[in-house]
């Protein structure tokens, strides 16, 4: 791809703003030489003001999302986009989520530009398990592992039931819940179904991918090792 293409879906400016950053000499390769608007130095080479471009087209990208934030960007108020570098809001293609969390939900979500990958991820026959810890507003009633873990836990308005889901019981209001689909609202229905109500819910891994280091607010890209965890 051309240089002034590169960086403008990048994000780093318009394609005329880029021309001149080439022609100003802020462009350069990692040995210092000024690039030409046709250069075809490789991505990894290629400095912008003296710093390493951002990641090529194919990112993922993990976020320790706080509560507060929506994934959606029709919604009103704060998003997860937000959290993001600027230019990263406007690379082409388009940074999404990688299926989403509820405004009131934190810990682990996925970005990518990858329409492959995200497909990958959330299709129903990758059966990626999702990890949440629960907290509860009131204690269990014991039902609730059996329950999930039978495959003919229906939810209100849905026609299929749900897949077996397995419930690990921490204390009375405290449960790590383990997906293997992802259904609007899923935890917090399948609780509201046996009569208790969510107060707190944290996803914690996605595959084999956990949040280990990544602070909550914070966010890195994912390496192909890291990647390949998911589907682990
Ligand atoms: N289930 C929910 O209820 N909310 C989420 O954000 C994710 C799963």
């Amino acid at each position: 791809m051309r240089l002034v293409k590169l960086l403008a879906n990048l994000g780093y400016g318009s394609r005329k703003e880029m021309q001149l950053a080439i022609r100003n000499g802020w462009v350069t390769d990692t040995a210092g030489n000024r690039l030409k608007a046709d250069s075809k130095a490789a991505h990894d080479d290629i400095l912008f003001d003296d710093e390493p471009l951002d990641p090529a087209q194919g990112v993922v990208i993990l976020m320790n999302k706080p509560v507060g934030y929506t994934c959606s960007a029709k919604d009103q108020g704060r998003l997860v986009y937000d959290l993001l570098p600027d230019r990263f809001r406007v690379r082409k293609p388009a940074l999404s989520t990688i299926g989403r969390l509820d405004k009131e939900t934190s810990g682990l979500l996925l970005f990518t530009d990858d329409g492959t990958f995200l497909h990958k991820v959330i299709s129903p026959k990758s059966e990626v398990p999702k990890v949440y810890d629960v907290t509860l507003d009131r204690p269990m009633n014991g039902t609730e592992a059996d329950l999930f873990a039978s495959g003919e836990m229906m939810l209100e308005s849905e026609e299929k039931p749900l897949k077996p889901a397995e419930l690990d019981v921490i204390d009375e209001t405290n449960g790590r819940l383990t997906l293997h689909e992802g259904r609007y609202h899923q935890v917090r229905r399948m609780f509201a179904a046996t009569g208790n109500h969510v107060t707190a819910l944290r996803r914690s891994r996605v595959g084999s991918l956990g949040l280990d280091g990544v602070d909550e607010g914070n966010w890195k890209v994912l390496s192909d090792t890291e990647k390949s965890l998911i589907f682990a």
